[in-house]
């Protein structure tokens, strides 16, 4: 039998599915937890599928929940590439969530995700680069840069915790030390 020829590289990957009453925290509502699960789902299958190789989650950029997410509406989890460096897909997840009867729909959660491709070493490997090619994928790009330098500054915020965190110290709060 003939092989059937691959898709083009896509850019976006979207879960649709309903919130079980598995997924139902203290207060009623989807639990967080839950929410973060989906969100590092569709991240993944979004950079996996644009660099077709292995990756791995390097950082997650500033999760906002705006709403909660009511069991039994139907949850959108949009995943989007939005901007590729040399090694790094970041990948923009907007959920939504669907009350069924109405057909309301409500943004619930956003945040972006940056992913590194590595190789059959564990090492980073260049990804296919991807170009904005309309005004608002350029906007998106100029997102995804902004937050980078943002995420630049915290690193730098961070490394004296990492270094108080390090072999010599069993961790970096204080009575730890
Ligand atoms: C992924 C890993 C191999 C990268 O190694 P590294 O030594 O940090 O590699 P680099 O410094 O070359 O950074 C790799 C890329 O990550 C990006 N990166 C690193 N820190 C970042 C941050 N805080 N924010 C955004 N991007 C970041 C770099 O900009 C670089 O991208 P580029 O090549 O497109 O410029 C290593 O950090 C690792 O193993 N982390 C743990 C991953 C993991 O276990 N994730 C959870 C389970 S999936």
């Amino acid at each position: 039998m003939k092989a059937k020829r691959n898709p083009p590289r896509e850019r976006a990957v979207t879960l649709r599915f309903v919130a079980e009453p598995a997924d139902e925290n203290l207060y009623g509502k989807v639990h967080g937890g839950a929410v973060m699960k989906w969100i590092d789902q569709a991240g993944y299958a979004c950079a996996t599928n644009w660099c077709a190789g292995a990756c791995v989650t390097v950082y997650v950029g500033g999760i906002r929940f705006y709403e909660p997410i009511q069991i039994g509406h139907l949850v959108e989890v949009q995943a989007r590439l939005i901007h590729t460096g040399r090694t790094s897909m970041h990948v923009a997840v907007d959920v939504l969530s669907r009350d069924l009867r109405t057909r309301e729909s409500h943004a619930t959660t956003h945040c972006v995700i940056v992913f590194v491709a590595l190789g059959a070493d564990g090492q980073p490997v260049d990804v296919p680069p991807w170009r904005p090619r309309t005004k608002a994928d350029r906007a998106l790009e100029d997102y995804a840069k902004r937050r980078l330098e943002l995420s630049r500054t915290l690193e730098v915020e961070r490394r004296p915790w990492l270094a108080r965190a390090g072999e010599d110290s069993p961790g970096a709060f204080p009575e730890n030390r």
